[in-house]
């Protein structure tokens, strides 16, 4: 059993909510990080409900010192307020994304936009990046049909894995669920085995901040 009071952030971008290969198996993984367990808050974030796009208005309220800002402009970052606030709360973050067109689907991409804000999730200092989210976990579930992970033309791994480093989430695993049209059980076997590896080490990591504290 995995510590309490912990907050799993769960993400869904599959726009399949019947039949989704990355919806069940991030079904399993917060399972395993003990989502029904006592003490364990699980947030559920799922992209196919919709998310807003980043406009120029959106722009102009975030680039707007918070003290100057109008209702209106306060009003337009409340989604991405909300959503930096639920990466905020997290210990562990699940995405659970398949590959749309060799890249991420455009909810997730939109996602990326509201919760990627200057001074509150990451800043730049001497021209370098420095992310401000500390102590907090990723694992990254992506499927595709054909597109294979970590090959020059899969443009989503990578990046999902550059974002959460941008933004200071440096412990992240990916879940290789890639190639589901060639070798659909093998693929989805050994998901499974890397998703009961990687939440026994986040349980023993979460054992050893308990013992620690
Ligand atoms: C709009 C769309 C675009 C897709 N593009 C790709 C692609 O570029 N490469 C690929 O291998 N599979 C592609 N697929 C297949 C999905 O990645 C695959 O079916 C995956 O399992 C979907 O995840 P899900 O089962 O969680 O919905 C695409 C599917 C859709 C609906």
């Amino acid at each position: 059993m995995i510590g309490t009071n912990r907050t799993i952030l769960r993400v869904d971008a599959s726009m399949r909510r019947q039949k989704s290969v990355s919806r069940m198996l991030a079904d399993e993984m917060v399972s395993l990080l003990g989502a029904r367990q006592p003490g364990i808050h699980l947030i559920n974030r799922d992209l196919a409900a919709g998310v807003g796009i980043v406009n120029a208005a959106w722009i102009e309220a975030e680039r707007t010192f918070e003290e100057n800002r109008t209702p209106d402009q306060r009003a337009l970052l409340t989604q991405s307020d909300a959503l930096v606030s639920e990466l905020q709360a997290a210990d562990d973050v699940v995405i659970a994304t398949p590959i749309y067109n060799f890249s991420v689907p455009a909810a997730l991409k939109a996602w990326i936009d509201l919760i990627c804000r200057d001074n509150i999730t990451f800043v730049y200092e001497n021209d370098r990046p420095r992310g401000l989210l500390a102590n907090k976990r990723a694992t990254v579930i992506i499927t595709s049909g054909g597109t294979m992970a970590d090959t020059d033309v899969d443009y989503a791994s990578n990046y999902i894995r550059h974002i959460m480093e941008f933004i200071g989430i440096m412990d992240v695993s990916v879940i290789d669920v890639t190639g589901l049209a060639k070798n659909r059980r093998k693929v989805i076997a050994d998901a499974r085995q890397e998703i009961a590896i990687v939440s026994e080490r986040s349980a023993n990591s979460q054992r050893n901040l308990s013992v620690a504290e």
